[in-house]
């Protein structure tokens, strides 16, 4: 196993970014550059052995800071929305930047993708890593009390991309409780990194219900049945399959974009999700501690974003699968907490684990 680090360029005020390469012994191998903690490069083997790139990416920094639909980036403070960029906490009202409508996307204008993170090498038996931090201050996007954030990516040797996020809020300069919601936001094609449609890979989610969303793509806060509804993943389905039916969910979401309830009760590790591409035989499995998962089926992509390799990203090239809390969980009471209180430590793990069949 190996780890390397080169120069990605620097930011306008000078701040030079990195890009560390971390490989294993089978050759997998991913390329993580500390603008926004961004996969920008994943190597896994087809059934044959042959290694390609699943992940959507640039090659650039300029064109991560100017243009990313947030490939591979760390999404936070708070992942996915909170409606209206408001939310009450010990009886204060905030008010967060509002930069997608009235609500509050991805952490905001400037959210944890578009920071340089501060990165240390790591490495044992087990696999190699990268140990990246970043303190948010109290009142950055409007959020609460300071935020000190880690994300530890480790490629592991048994083929698994592993994440460990942690976060505290800081009781000696601002005792103030705060919300957190952190996740990876890397485009996934089994098939091809991105240069046709994702509509063939099949798909399990262990979800019976999943967070129907408003004309905003806000939840509405019902837990709906998947039973009898294009969201049913819970058997392995190709996401082409129904993904255009008349349904007013698919409608809302411009297809999939949906937050689906994990069935589980506590925050064990577990099984979330399976991709397969049956023409390559490449598996990604999801396992995670969070309660939930949004999956995105990159509707938003357009044929105006070229990447790695002179990729055109059309409509649907590539797919999100970003565990996470509930979206605008803070102005649902019912939906599982987000408050991070002084004193305690947010601390969930996701990994994406690679096979063939
Ligand atoms: C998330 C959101 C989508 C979209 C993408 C980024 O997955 O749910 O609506 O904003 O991020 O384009």
């Amino acid at each position: 196993m190996s780890i390397a680090k080169e120069p990605f360029g620097s930011m306008p005020d000078g701040m030079p970014v990195d890009i560390y390469t971390l490989t294993n012994t089978h050759g997998l191998q991913t390329r993580i550059t500390t603008y926004g903690g961004a996969v920008v490069s994943l190597l896994v083997p087809d059934r044959n052995g042959k290694l390609d790139d699943v992940a959507l990416g640039f090659e650039m920094l300029a064109e991560y800071s100017e243009k990313s639909p947030y490939f591979g980036c760390i999404a936070g403070r708070y992942a996915n929305r909170i409606a209206k960029g408001k939310f009450t906490l010990d009886g204060v009202t905030y008010t967060l930047t509002q930069n997608e409508g009235d609500n509050h996307l991805h952490g905001g204008a400037k959210g944890f993708d578009k920071v340089v993170w501060t990165a240390q090498e790591k490495s044992d038996t087990d696999g190699v890593g990268l140990v990246l931090t970043y303190l948010s201050e109290d009142g950055e996007e409007g959020y609460p009390g300071n935020l000190a954030a880690q994300v530890t990516y480790t490629l592991m040797d048994d083929d698994e991309l592993r994440i460990d996020y942690t976060a505290t809020t800081d009781k000696a300069t601002t005792d103030k409780a705060t919300i957190v919601n952190l996740t990876n936001h890397t485009y996934f094609n089994l098939a091809d990194g991105g240069a046709g449609d994702i509509l063939g890979h099949e798909l399990m989610i262990d979800a019976d219900t999943f967070t129907p969303v408003d004309s905003t793509q806000i939840p509405t806060g019902e837990l709906r049945p998947v039973a009898s509804t294009p969201m049913d993943f819970r058997q392995m389905t190709a996401i082409g399959a129904r993904i255009g039916q008349d349904d007013e969910q698919l409608r809302l979401g411009l297809g999939y974009d949906h937050n689906w309830a994990l069935n589980k009760s506590d925050d064990a590790l577990t099984l979330a999700a399976r991709l397969q591409e049956p023409t390559t035989g490449r598996v990604m499995e999801v396992y995670t501690t969070e309660p939930g998962i949004q999956f995105y089926s990159g509707n938003f992509l357009d044929g105006t974003l070229t990447g790695k390799g002179g990729k055109v990203y059309h409509y649907r090239h590539g797919l999100c699968l970003e565990t996470q809390h509930f979206p605008d969980s803070p102005n649902h009471p019912h939906f599982p907490s987000t408050v991070l209180r002084p004193g305690e430590t947010y601390q969930t793990t996701t990994i994406y684990r690679f096979a063939t069949i």
